[in-house]
């Protein structure tokens, strides 16, 4: 069997591994808002002022710390004013991205506020920049955020809402370079600097601003953004400044035509998944570097605020809803991602995998009745405790780690990361072989181990996942690990993840 040395130095702490890398996003698009959210409030599911109840306890496991919405390419599309006010009164429109649906607006501002309060999560809040006016959306921040008397602030008055609420997180247009808008670079970059200057900040909600960003890898976008972007990013809440810019990034087996089943795939599709997964590194290290180039201190944060799997829908499912299964394969997917990004915590501010509920690589799966949680669903539980923690590198000892090469790229078939916060270490590994076991040996610095605990996420099969008839095929188990002070030995099942907690002495 393998085994696999990784040296961490307890003691030398890193960047902050920001909770809102552990971030949600949900988009009107087949079942994450409606059916799997919201349900309405006379309906016979219970809930609370129409919001799923079974829903946000299962979520609320996760220390949701912020939710992004409305979209998405629905973003591009969406007008606020439709969703606020009597229900019975709001307009209808066509969900012309997702399944040509008819939408009510039912789920609009305040139904979002309060399912966001209900979860005790961060609003991010998606401007319309595609469609919208910028009149539009300074209308929207003066409608959430502002106290006192202004129009904005007497028509939330008038749809029942005394108090303002607090909406840090604002993105200015979703996918300007594609569906929302097809803009070039350029073209967005500048029409961005005027949005943000009428996003005010009011009665002391200060806003943190996120330019829309590049697609994968284009470079140019991100480049341009930074050059155009660069004087108003100082982070010193100038007006209409600059906090943050975004990238999306999905990982794709085939091409966008045949992505492949998310259930159903060859041993070379679990290969070239992972190998795509892990190719996340990459992208992060290279969109950094450009940034450094224009904010060498950085003050201007990178936001992945959508990422994840995207395979093709279940069979018998609106393809336009994008509902997929959820097996073992794209917890690992999540759990390379999440190493990552604890890596280049020092840029990365947010993070936020596409979608919360029925969509994508959703963390919960619902019928009427159930709810299910997926393989992924457990990553974020069982990482939780790097929200906030501070970094530690992770060094492999004895030369590199054992790799494959898979479409052009050399996948470490170990991936792992460390934090530490409050006298305990959380360290997380993923054991991507899926024909063999491997045991991993910490060799601590710098600390010494009091007490160690393991759980790890595993299935006989990489396309084991979960459904409403066997909701716990994969699910954590506590494991045993052999610790001493300084080590602790740990044996992973093949396509794994594994958490082990350790409490330091001293705590
Ligand atoms: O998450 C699904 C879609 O993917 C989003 O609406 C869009 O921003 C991206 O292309």
């Amino acid at each position: 069997m393998r085994t696999t040395t990784l040296a961490i130095n307890l003691d030398l702490p890193g960047p902050t591994i920001s909770r809102h890398l552990y971030g949600h996003f949900a988009e009107h698009l087949g079942a994450c808002i409606y059916g799997g959210f919201w349900v309405g409030e006379d309906a016979d599911v219970p809930h609370t002022r129409g919001i799923r109840s079974d829903v946000v306890a299962a979520l609320r496991e996760l220390d949701v710390p912020n939710l992004r919405w409305p979209g998405g390419c629905f973003a591009d599309e969406y007008h606020w004013r439709d969703g606020v006010g009597p229900r019975a009164g709001r307009p209808t429109m066509v969900n012309t991205h997702w399944g040509d649906v008819v939408e009510d607006n039912a789920f609009g501002t305040h139904e979002f506020l309060d399912l966001c309060a209900q979860l005790d999560a961060e609003p991010y809040i998606c401007g319309n920049v595609g469609s919208g006016t910028v009149q539009e959306m300074a209308d929207w921040v003066e409608y959430l955020t502002r106290g006192g008397t202004s129009p904005m602030a007497e028509l939330r008055r008038s749809h029942g809402r005394e108090e303002p609420w607090r909406v840090r997180f604002w993105g200015i247009g979703n996918e300007s370079w594609g569906c929302g808008g097809n803009m070039r670079a350029e073209y967005y970059a500048d029409l961005a600097r005027q949005y943000a200057t009428y996003c005010r900040n009011h009665d002391g909600n200060v806003l943190y601003r996120i330019a829309g960003g590049a697609n994968s890898d284009d470079y140019h976008w991100t480049e341009t953004l930074m050059k155009t972007l660069g004087d108003l990013g100082c982070g010193c809440n100038a007006r209409g400044h600059f906090d943050a810019i975004s990238l999306h990034h999905y990982t794709v087996v085939g091409d966008w035509q045949h992505k492949g089943s998310a259930t159903e795939f060859s041993a070379e599709e679990y290969w070239t998944c992972l190998a795509r997964a892990a190719g996340i590194e990459d992208l992060l290290r290279r969109h950094g570097a450009i940034m450094d180039v224009y904010d060498p201190d950085r003050r201007i944060g990178l936001v992945l605020d959508e990422w994840g799997t995207w395979h093709d829908v279940e069979p018998g499912t609106n393809p336009g809803f994008l509902y997929q299964q959820n097996t073992l394969r794209d917890a690992l997917v999540a759990s390379v991602h999440f190493d990552s990004f604890h890596r280049h915590a020092d840029r990365l501010a947010m993070a936020n995998i596409a979608q919360t509920v029925n969509v994508l690589q959703a963390m919960l799966l619902t019928t009427p009745d159930a709810v299910v949680r997926t393989p992924t669903f457990h990553v974020f539980a069982m990482n939780r405790g790097h929200h906030d923690a501070a970094a530690l590198a992770v060094h492999p000892l004895g030369g590199p780690l054992a790799s494959r090469e898979v479409d052009g790229r050399t996948l470490p078939l170990l991936s792992a990361s460390a934090s530490v916060k409050d006298g305990r270490a959380l360290v997380s590994l993923s054991n991507l072989d899926p024909d063999a076991e491997q045991t991993v040996e910490l060799d601590l610095r710098g600390g010494s181990v009091q007490a160690a605990e393991g759980t790890v996420l595993a299935a006989a099969s990489a396309a084991a996942h979960n459904t409403v008839d066997d909701p716990d095929a994969v699910r954590p188990v506590a494991v045993d690990v052999d610790w001493r002070e300084d080590g602790v030995r740990i044996t992973l099942p093949p396509h794994s993840f594994a958490t082990v907690t350790l409490t330091l002495a001293g705590s």
